[in-house]
């Protein structure tokens, strides 16, 4: 399975915070915000990603990332030249995904919780042995901003909804997506909805159609958080910075997770520590080696 990371747009609700900075480049407390959603495709093994972004933003994406070597994963990078929709990543990422499944991560998204990495490879499995698409259901109080999902009586999916005035339910589809290989054919054939973008949401409702989309109600054990306001990205900072603290381990930390999946060596992960000895980042990726080396 392949990774896109979705990291464009022009992030006109946070301005002028990113009126010349991206939104996903922006700092969640202790590092840029691609960073978390960059984790969740490392957690679930995913090692060749795809990072689309504006043809100002790529390169300083570039200028962060690199080729991925440095933790142990192959990132390519592909230039939207304007933000035409969601379902735009599988058009613009054809040639990467090849004849491969693919997982679509939406730049801004942020999750944590115990049962995440159970959660990605649960997803992954289904997609590689039945093929279809697999989304989530997570409550939130106020689903408007949101893709919604509607279901009858007995719990069944009766179909998405984006942004709906008057939800059916309070069950938002989070910005995590698992496709089969047909996802390419599916979005190609997506008219542009009312406000001019094909619409993610209008490939799940495809998948829907054809009986072939599973939606995984997420629980309590996991946060899917915020960041589409100044109030959001604050609190979502917060909530990293209180769990760091509180238990000593560090939320989606790129390196740690590269290491942890051994897309990386103890030796590599010491030499970017010793790079930033200078940061509390830094010394946390040392404590990981010295950890290890005790162990050893
Ligand atoms: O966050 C989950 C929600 O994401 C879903 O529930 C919705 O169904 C889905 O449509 C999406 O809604 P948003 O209103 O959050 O989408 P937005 O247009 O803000 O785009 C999400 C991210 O993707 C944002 O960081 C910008 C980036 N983007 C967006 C578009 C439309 C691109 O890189 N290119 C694009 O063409």
């Amino acid at each position: 399975m392949k990774g896109i990371i979705l990291a464009g747009g022009k992030g006109t609700r946070l301005y002028p915070m990113t009126k010349a900075v991206s939104k996903q480049l922006l700092p969640i407390y202790d590092k840029p915000l691609i960073y978390y959603p960059l984790s969740m495709l490392l957690l679930a093994g995913i090692r060749e990603i795809l990072i689309i972004s504006t043809p100002e933003d790529t390169p300083v994406y570039e200028r962060l990332l690199g080729n991925g070597e440095r933790i142990g994963v192959r990132i390519e990078y592909q230039v939207q030249d304007t933000p035409r929709g969601l379902a735009d990543a599988f058009i613009l990422g054809a040639d990467f995904i090849g004849s491969d499944s693919v997982c679509l991560i939406l730049g801004d998204n942020m999750f944590f919780g115990q049962d995440m990495s159970r959660t990605l490879w649960n997803a992954i499995a289904k997609i590689e042995t039945n093929g279809g698409a697999c989304i989530f259901g997570y409550p939130v109080k106020d689903a408007r901003s949101f893709g919604v999902v509607e279901f009858d009586k007995t719990h069944k999916v009766m179909s998405i909804e984006e942004k709906p005035k008057e939800p059916k339910s309070n069950y938002a589809v989070p910005g995590l997506y698992f496709y089969d290989n047909r996802v390419v054919e599916i979005a190609k054939n997506v008219k542009p909805s009312a406000r001019g973008e094909i619409e993610i949401t209008a490939v799940n409702n495809e998948y829907l159609y054809l009986g072939e989309l599973n939606v995984q109600l997420l629980g309590r054990g996991i946060a899917w958080l915020d960041t589409g306001s100044p109030e959001g990205m604050l609190k979502a900072a917060e909530f990293v910075e209180a769990v760091q603290s509180r238990q000593g381990f560090y939320i989606s930390c790129i390196e740690e997770i590269a290491w942890r999946r051994k897309f990386i060596t103890t030796e590599q992960l010491e030499a970017i520590g010793m790079e930033l000895k200078m940061t509390d980042y830094g010394q946390y990726l040392l404590s990981l080696v010295e950890e290890a080396k005790k162990n050893d």
